[in-house]
């Protein structure tokens, strides 16, 4: 049983392994489920939302805070990236997480221990893993290392990054790790924009543009929905002709609009109405890349 008032400090943060350690040896001997949410910290409600979701299921949740250098492939996003912990701890302090851990990058990435080479080119190398060379390589890296170092019961993880939750789940069944990946809904402004922690880095005027990245996807999955099958021809059209809508205006720069069946993560070019696909964008707005998806049942 633990204290809810935010007065008594529950909070508490770790910020090296060895205390890790100790607390987690402590949690395990009393048979408390473990529940990890993985950050890049600068919280916002989508975060909050899995952190949530693991206090709900969970007897002690543990949340990250570390912007992983392994993952950025590009200097400037990694400089330009917010750091906000002192914000986030308040965060986590009123919802009650019981534990945060701010590791620091001597200790994550000692000598001799930087990436780890796993071998899912296929996945890896598409769409994100095409555009940022090296990024799933990275994001794999360090949640294995923090799924070693904290032994979850269960992990949250983010629908909005719909190819790092696939291949999460992908290593951990590899791997036979005894940890439950879920997979959360991803959260959205009033006007669709998903959240997201680089969403910080763009003007007023912008977040309006961003929109258009969700209007996108919502019209896609509208004009999917109306009919029975799409062949070849007819899907190639609707594409041309909702880029064309929805992402022309200056501001916006596409990536990609892909789209994929959903379970297998293997790319389509026509649409069978008994399966489910999911629909991915890329797209910088500004200066500033976003991405977003969307599910098509
Ligand atoms: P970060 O971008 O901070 O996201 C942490 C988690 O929050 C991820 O699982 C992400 O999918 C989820 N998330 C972000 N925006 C969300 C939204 N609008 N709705 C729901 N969930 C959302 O993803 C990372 O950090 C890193 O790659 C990490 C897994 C921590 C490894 O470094």
């Amino acid at each position: 049983m633990h204290f809810s008032n935010k007065l008594c400090d529950h909070l508490k943060i770790v910020k090296d392994i060895k205390h890790l350690k100790t607390l987690i040896r402590d949690i395990k001997s009393k048979n408390q489920l473990i529940g990890f949410v993985p950050t890049m910290g600068s919280l916002h409600s989508g975060h909050l939302s899995l952190i949530k979701e693991s206090i709900h299921e969970n007897d002690i949740t543990i949340c990250s805070i570390y912007v992983n250098p392994t993952q950025f492939n590009d200097p400037v996003d990694f400089s330009t990236y917010p750091r906000e912990n002192n914000i986030d701890i308040e965060l986590l302090q009123s919802l009650d997480c019981d534990i945060v851990f701010l590791p620091i990058d001597q200790e994550m990435y000692p000598e001799d221990n930087n990436i780890i080479n796993y071998d899912y080119s296929d996945h890896m190398n598409i769409l994100e893993g095409e555009k940022r060379p090296g990024h799933f390589l990275g994001v794999v890296t360090i949640v294995h290392k923090f799924f070693n170092l904290i032994n979850p019961d269960r992990a949250y993880f983010g629908e909005k990054d719909y190819q790092q939750l696939w291949l999460i789940k992908l290593f951990t069944k590899t791997f036979q790790l005894p940890i439950e990946i879920k997979g959360c809904k991803t959260i959205r402004d009033t006007n669709g924009l998903a959240l997201s922690s680089r969403n910080k880095n763009l003007t007023t005027q912008q977040q309006e543009h961003a929109r258009s990245l969700f209007l996108a996807l919502d019209s896609f999955r509208h004009a999917i929905k109306k009919t029975i099958h799409i062949d070849h021809k007819n899907f190639i059209d609707l594409k041309d002709k909702i880029i064309l809508q929805c992402l022309s205006h200056l501001s916006i720069k596409l990536d990609y609009f892909e789209v994929i069946e959903d379970e297998s993560f293997r790319f389509v070019n026509e649409i069978k109405n008994d399966q489910k696909y999911r629909i991915l964008i890329a797209a910088y707005v500004g200066g500033v890349r976003l991405i977003d998806n969307m599910l098509i049942e």
